[in-house]
């Protein structure tokens, strides 16, 4: 999974080349490269690591063309070296490319026999080298020769191609990977999402499966799968670029983690009318028929999800199951029409949901989608989409994306239960009161942030991390975990507090902290319970709880991280801000790359 663009202009396109690359990091970020062409020769740059380095190599050796290509990578297939780079290239052909080639090894093994010599470990150079042959052994033209070739690639993938001494044609297609057109004056655009090519114009075209597009700088020619020629909607693109910068903060994820004070009274005010009580939410799909809710996601959106079935089954009394888009269509899940599904993604471009979300289609009618991105694929995708309005998030670390995913799965599941009467109107405006509080309590925790920069210094010491959570809090616990393995590198599992006892309590000595969320619940005594098993085995707490819990848990620890009271159903979202600074703090220790932790990338494009 990796960021593609192309550009055709009549003038310099280097600058913008780097633009564009510099909008699609968050695909991934181990390598980069970039590619023009002029009357007779290509002049190419390719680095190992960041952006910036290949930004560094240009400043020393800049090239020029009105033609290019560039590519940020998230390796698969062969190391994050710049041999491996993007974009491969043979003598006539230039090439970037998102996803992955499946048969490759088949592929390459045959141009092996015809003494087809290698550059990289990569899927993608096979292309380019099948491509080169189509053309100069067989004589086709670039078009057919792309053509010919893609009749012989297995997988998924977006491709993005130029050609030696051809200053005015790029051909891109795609199959399962994204890929927009942007139009410009005298210019046009190639790229793997809108906000790489808002930068330079807002008319968008995405291209649809098995689309074929060949790119004048004045003209766009697109075929369809069985190469018609097509005409693809254009559409005016609203990313907002302005906002993509850190402000005055360090990085990306401590920004999000500190306006979201804003994003949530934002949320609230795009779903709540707060005058009468009111979900604004018009149009959504009546549960009256339905006979379970399957709701799908990664990573943190499907611990969202979790958080999102103990809601539904508590407050709308409707069955409903949580999966792994990853596990999901290769399980063979039963799926009913009468099933309702609802996918999560911050991205809207996650491969293993988007995936999902096709395989569920197949069963059901109903397919919601709870998205970031609202021109995403998944959202293009689904029959209902309800954003989440959290504005970009960039660091790699999902954290205000989760607590606006969190709210919507609460409106949501507010008008199933309105449906179905199962929300009095005492318990509902008992949770319009809370979802009211959450920016002031919001705003307090953050602004009492020394204790929890204490407990961080103390945890950045150590190897491995339990979190323990229960009930509505267990969710919170495996997304504390995640959150703090994939920015701190310190390995660290989630539990529900009742499953200590079966097996993870082993792990319990004095060398092991627990981070445990155990404010005033139902099952309070309960989890307390289960903290004293830790401390009677010299475990080391760490404690994050209420006043209530502070002042009935003095004895188990000292090291209590105190918030503020709020209503119970809404306790996962508010224990989830701790949960994030956390993360934060002790990768600050660490001293890693917080916005962009090593191995990962924002949005995982590849299965
Ligand atoms: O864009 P999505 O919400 O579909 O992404 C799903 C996961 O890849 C994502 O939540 C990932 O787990 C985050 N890096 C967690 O912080």
């Amino acid at each position: 999974m990796c960021g593609i663009i192309g550009i055709v202009s009549k003038t310099e396109v280097l600058e913008k080349l780097i633009k564009g690359l510099k909008q699609l990091e968050y695909r991934g970020y181990d390598s980069s490269g970039v590619v023009t062409t002029n009357s007779n020769s290509f002049c190419r740059r390719r680095s190992s690591g960041k952006l910036v380095n290949l930004k560094k190599q240009l400043k020393e050796k800049p090239i020029s063309g009105t033609i290019g290509i560039g590519h940020t990578r998230w390796a698969t297939h062969g190391k994050p070296t710049e041999k491996n780079a993007h974009p491969h290239l043979t003598e006539n052909v230039g090439l970037v490319h998102n996803g992955i080639i499946e048969n490759y090894s088949e592929l390459k093994e045959s141009l092996n026999l015809k003494q087809v010599k290698f550059n990289s470990e990569t899927d993608t150079e096979v292309i380019t080298k099948l491509v080169e042959i189509e053309l100069t052994e067989n004589g086709l033209s670039p078009e057919d020769a792309v053509k010919v070739t893609l009749k012989k690639l297995k997988g998924s993938f977006a491709l993005c191609f130029i050609f030696r001494g051809l200053e005015n044609l790029l051909i891109a297609t795609k199959r399962g990977s994204p890929l927009a057109l942007g139009y410009g004056k005298n210019e046009m655009f190639v790229g793997s999402d809108a906000s790489s090519l808002s930068l330079f114009t807002r008319k968008i075209c995405y291209l649809e499966e098995g689309d074929f597009a060949i790119i004048n700088r004045e003209k766009v020619s697109i075929l369809d799968c069985n190469y018609n020629e097509i005409a693809r909607k254009i559409i005016q693109v609203s990313v907002d670029t302005g906002v993509l910068s850190k402000g005055s903060y360090k990085h990306f994820m401590q920004k999000e983690i500190f306006e979201q004070p804003a994003v949530i009274s934002q949320v609230l005010g795009y779903y709540l009318n707060a005058s009468d009580d009111s979900l604004t939410l018009q149009k959504y799909p009546s549960v009256k028929k339905t006979s379970r809710i399957i709701l799908i996601g990664c990573g943190t959106a499907y611990y969202a999800s979790l958080v999102g079935k103990y809601w539904i089954e508590k407050i709308s009394g409707i069955p409903c199951s949580v999966e792994l888009a990853s596990e999901f269509r290769y399980r063979e899940p039963i799926v009913n029409f009468n099933d309702l599904v609802v996918v999560v993604s911050q991205s809207g471009e996650t491969a293993d949901t988007l995936g999902a979300l096709r395989h569920a289609k197949k069963f059901c009618k109903n397919i919601c989608a709870i998205v970031n991105v609202e021109e995403s694929s998944i959202a293009r995708e689904a029959n209902w989409v309800f954003p989440i309005k959290a504005g970009p998030e960039i660091g790699v670390a999902s954290t205000k994306a989760f607590v606006c995913q969190l709210l919507v799965l609460m409106f949501l599941n507010m008008a199933f239960a309105e449906e179905l009467n199962r929300l009095n109107e005492n318990d509902k405006q008992k949770l319009f009161k809370g979802l009211l509080e959450l920016p002031r309590i919001f705003t307090d925790i953050l602004s009492k942030t020394k204790n929890l920069k204490k407990i961080s210094k103390k945890l950045s010491a150590y190897k491995s991390v339990l979190f323990l959570g229960r009930d509505l809090l267990y969710p919170i616990a495996l997304e504390g975990a995640l959150k703090l393995k994939e920015i701190s590198y310190i390995h660290s599992e989630g539990y529900a507090s009742g499953e200590l006892k079966h097996g993870p309590i082993a792990l319990i000595d004095k060398d092991m902290p627990i981070i445990a969320i155990n404010p005033k619940t139902d099952v309070f005594e309960k989890v307390n319970s289960n903290l004293e098993e830790v401390k009677a085995r010299k475990g080391k707490l760490f404690l994050f709880t209420d006043n209530f819990g502070k002042s009935q848990s003095g004895n188990l620890t000292k090291a209590i991280f105190e918030l503020p009271t709020c209503a119970a159903l809404l306790e996962p979202i508010v224990y989830s801000l701790p949960m994030q600074l956390l993360a934060y703090f002790t990768a600050l220790d660490k001293g890693t790359d917080v916005d962009q932790p090593r191995n990962l990338a924002k949005s995982v494009t590849v299965e």
